[in-house]
């Protein structure tokens, strides 16, 4: 959600710029722009994609040494070229990541100065605020330090000024940024995916922060101007990691990297290893003793996977766990326990409101909090008192895939550290439990194999308007996944239900123009889901089934089966979303939309 690049070197920075910008795309965006000092300032803006961008800096045989550019998602004022960052008022220009809320008293206090606003974004305040600090502090380090004491809400913002050509300044509350130390220059970006161009050495900005870039170099200081020193990180990320390589999407690429996802995030199990407290943190031991229930916090995908940790942690463990949508939990009214492992789980470590109800937890007073998180340095994860870092490596598409199996699989070994340290693991069960989960990796494979069945499913999908997903037990929330994923990337409408459910309502929908699709493991449950699925069939419903080697469901007319491998037991349900996954993928091919960058979507949802 909004990308921001800045970038001052000795060669031409307008390619960096560009390329940078192309690899935050993934972020998700509708209009891009730039901004660069070469005497005067020059702006570029497209609404549209960075490619669009590209061409009109091409055209104009943009060079510079100095620029700032932007990927904007709208949020004050529709997508248009006048609402695409650079913001400029006088010489100055300013791209924001973020949403200030106190702009309107912002631009009202700086319209009765006689500031004329061209645009509807909050972000234009920021520039003209800054600019009017400038006529009484003509430094211009001091005059972005003494405007962003004045902003409200969340922020990260790169700004350049024709009067002041040597030096770029960012800034950050709230929304991410993080610097780049290069071999020709300074650079800052929203993620490392956009610097590894030119660098792997990066400094992680804190809340709060100011930096100033300059060719020979950089510095940081804190809201009170005081100077601060930020450790400098080598990124363990490859140039490789983010590129497509042979295949046709991101989306794809990442389902089809979910076994290497998997068997990076259980290094610690495989060979002889055992379930231990340590694979959350050296001081997992003393915060999990006393834990008697869980809470989950998250958004998206990542809500998906503490709904099926919650079957497995009471299952298991015998844990109490509730698991709850952050943006509800943060503004209800809770009982707080402390006794509570809260657990809250990100890909991107950056979502607003999964970390802004972690903070409430914390103010509620539980302090026991672990994030499961795929970014190792970002704001949710160092906001917690420990940490499981999933090594689904970065993931582009929109549509989470490898990130959640690979949540699924930290979520499972919590499972288990947590029954071992209840005494609820006997000796056999977990080494029971350790073999299936080195063996995922390659079971993940096996259910990949289904792919060329999978997209003939698909092609008779495409051309419907609606789909129901139907599923039991811990495969509800893989049928709630499954629903989630065709929805975001081939916008047919979908909705999932506990099969048991079906009866209460949904079952009013179903005739032969809504599909059917049934998650149907060889669990427990498989009896009492086949009479739901008899259900569909009597009203004409067609069928698409996921059953389990074992299953025994009978292939008819309108009954369709795919034959997936034996039962997997507790882990079942990381093999269960993958043909999900590939389906909602091949669906969204057969329709042509944007698969990685699906419309009004975006991957880091740094706002609320
Ligand atoms: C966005 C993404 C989803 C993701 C959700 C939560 O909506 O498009 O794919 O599941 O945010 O993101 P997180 O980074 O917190 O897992």
């Amino acid at each position: 959600m909004c990308g921001i690049v800045t970038a001052i070197a000795t060669n031409n920075v307008v390619p960096v710029l560009l390329e940078g910008l192309r690899k935050l795309e993934y972020r998700g965006y509708d209009s891009a722009g730039l901004a660069v000092l070469s005497g005067s300032l020059s702006r570029l803006r497209a609404a549209g994609r960075v490619a669009e961008l590209a061409a009109l800096a091409d055209a104009r045989q943009l060079s510079a040494n100095i620029g700032i550019a932007h990927t904007r998602w709208a949020t004050h004022g529709v997508p248009s070229e006048r609402n695409a960052h650079p913001h400029i008022s006088g010489g100055l220009a300013v791209v924001h990541n973020g949403i200030i809320e106190n702009f309107e008293a912002i631009k009202s206090s700086l319209e009765a100065r006689g500031y004329v606003f061209e645009s509807e974004t909050d972000t234009e305040a920021i520039a003209h605020l800054v600019h009017s600090k400038l006529e009484t502090h003509p430094d211009l380090f001091e005059a972005v330090r003494l405007a962003t004491n004045e902003l409200v809400g969340a922020y990260a913002i790169g700004v350049l000024a024709e009067a002041d050509p040597f030096r770029a300044i960012v800034a950050r509350r709230g929304s991410p940024l993080l610097l780049g130390i290069g071999e020709q220059g300074m650079y800052a970006a929203s993620d490392t995916a956009a610097l590894l161009q030119v660098t792997r050495k990066v400094v992680y900005l804190e809340d709060g922060d100011l930096a100033e870039l300059r060719l020979d170099g950089y510095r940081v200081v804190r809201p009170d101007g005081e100077a601060v020193e930020r450790e400098v990180h080598l990124s363990s990320l490859s140039a490789d990691a983010v590129e497509l390589g042979q295949f046709r999407h991101y989306m794809q690429k990442e389902i089809f990297e979910q076994p290497q996802a998997l068997g990076n995030t259980l290094e610690m199990i495989a060979g002889g290893g055992a379930i231990s407290p340590q694979h959350f943190g050296a001081r997992a031991a003393e915060i999990f003793d006393g834990v008697r229930r869980v809470l989950v916090l998250a958004c998206g995908t990542s809500y998906h996977a503490g709904l099926v940790a919650r079957y497995w942690l009471e299952s298991v463990a015998k844990i109490p766990t509730t698991v709850e949508i952050a943006s509800e939990y943060r503004y209800r009214e809770s009982v707080p326990e402390a006794d509570t492992l809260v657990v809250v789980i990100s890909q991107s470590g950056e979502t607003a409101d999964t970390l802004a109800a972690l903070k409430h937890a914390k103010t509620l007073g539980m302090a026991r909090t672990l994030a499961i998180c795929n970014v190792p340095e970002s704001a949710i994860v160092r906001e917690s008192a420990l940490r499981f870092i999933t090594r689904a490596g970065p993931e582009i598409g929109v549509a989470s895939t490898k990130a959640f199996t690979t949540q699924l699989a930290a979520l499972a070994l919590l499972t288990l550290a947590l029954a071992k340290l209840n005494g609820r693991l006997p000796e056999a069960e977990e080494q029971r439990h350790l073999t299936a989960l080195r063996h995922l990796p390659v079971a993940v494979q096996k259910v990949l194999e289904l792919e060329p069945e999978i997209e003939k499913w698909a092609q008779r999908f495409a051309s419907k308007e609606h789909a129901l997903f139907l599923g039991r037990g811990r495969h509800w929330p893989i049928a709630m996944e499954g629903a989630l994923k065709l929805k975001e990337i081939s916008y047919i409408h979908a909705e999932a239900y506990a099969a048991g459910e079906l009866k209460h309502g949904p079952l009013a929908l179903v005739d032969k123009d809504m599909p059917v699709i049934a998650v149907s493991p060889a669990d427990e449950l498989l009896e009492k889901l086949k009479s739901n699925l008899q259900e569909v069939r009597a009203r004409g419903g067609e069928l698409y089934v996921f059953a389990d080697a074992g299953s025994e469901i009978p292939e008819s007319e309108g009954v369709h089966i795919l034959h997936m491998p034996e039962h997997y037991g507790m882990l079942s349900p990381v093999l269960h979303v993958i043909p999900l996954q590939l389906l909602s993928y091949h669906a969204a091919l057969v329709k042509g939309t944007d698969v990685d960058k699906p419309r009004n979507l975006a991957k880091s949802v740094t706002v609320e």
